[in-house]
């Protein structure tokens, strides 16, 4: 666990970039608050394990998605929808452990399908554009015009995961390999590729796969960085000829839409 967390953002009211540093003392009153006073929920644990290998994408709001996508992992579980899971972006693995840790403690017999680039971010669109003064030091367009922030190697990746053999990763530019699970059905979905595109895509690919009483978690919507991934998910909600069971934007980012019973 680390000492300090610094956590910046962009003003709207003055366009100003502020930092505010939480120092130890928060940290663990945000440990309780955030684990609902359970230090010893396996989920937390596996959570505390995760940053602190990666210190450097920590912060509150990851937390709570994190924590989230987590929970949401065993509320599938649990609820016996039917179906493997996926993920679309994985970079050092982070989600895809904590996801992974749920299922198998649920006792999973599916397979968890994983699809990144393995290179990073691809080129982002116009719709990916944030206004200039709304940008943060995190955003695409602090990369120095490189595309490719969050490249992680596949080798690293399958290192990691090595203790989950029902993981199967897809290296490929998004939707290229969708083609290889199209005859599956899928109970939950996580979508973290912080881009308009690839997010698209996802949701027009895997949400007809999804069984009744699954569930997609987009990361990215409401993200400051992020913009084209929040339109993907209304250009996506507007567009469908019945809207999903459940609409649930998270308070610090993040959004679940959850298919409706059969
Ligand atoms: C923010 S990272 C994912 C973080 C990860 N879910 C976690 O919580 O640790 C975004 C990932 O999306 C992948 N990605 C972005 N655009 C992509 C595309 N068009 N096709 C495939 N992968 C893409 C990147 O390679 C990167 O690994």
């Amino acid at each position: 666990m680390t000492d300090s967390l610094v956590q910046s953002w962009r003003q709207p009211e003055t366009g100003r970039l502020l930092s505010v540093t939480f120092d130890w003392s928060t940290l663990v009153l945000w440990d309780r608050l955030l684990s609902a006073g359970r230090p010893d929920d396996p989920l937390w644990a596996d959570l505390r394990a995760q940053l602190g290998l990666f210190p450097g994408s920590d912060s509150v709001g990851r937390r709570m998605r994190l924590l989230a996508l987590g929970r949401l992992a065993g509320a599938v579980m649990r609820s016996g929808v039917a179906g493997d899971v996926a993920e679309c972006g994985c970079a050092a693995a982070v989600s895809t452990t904590l996801i992974a840790s749920q299922l198998q403690r649920g006792g999973f017999a599916g397979r968890l399908h994983v699809f990144d680039s393995f290179e990073g971010l691809s080129p982002p669109q116009a719709e990916d554009a944030v206004p200039p003064d709304m940008a943060t030091p995190y955003g695409h367009q602090s990369n120095h015009g490189t595309n490719r922030r969050f490249a992680v190697p596949l080798d690293f990746v399958r290192a990691r995961l090595q203790a989950f053999p029902f993981i199967d990763l897809y290296q490929g530019w998004i939707p290229e390999r969708f083609p290889e699970v199209a005859d599956r059905r899928f109970a939950l979905v996580n979508i973290d590729v912080d881009l308009y595109q690839p997010t698209r895509d996802a949701l027009e690919f895997f949400w007809p796969r999804l069984s009744p009483g699954g569930a997609v978690f987009i990361d990215d919507f409401h993200i400051v960085d992020w913009p084209g991934a929040t339109r993907a998910v209304e250009d996506f909600v507007d567009g469908l000829p019945s809207p999903p069971a459940a609409v649930l934007p998270l308070a610090l980012g993040g959004i679940i839409l959850r298919k409706g019973d059969a």
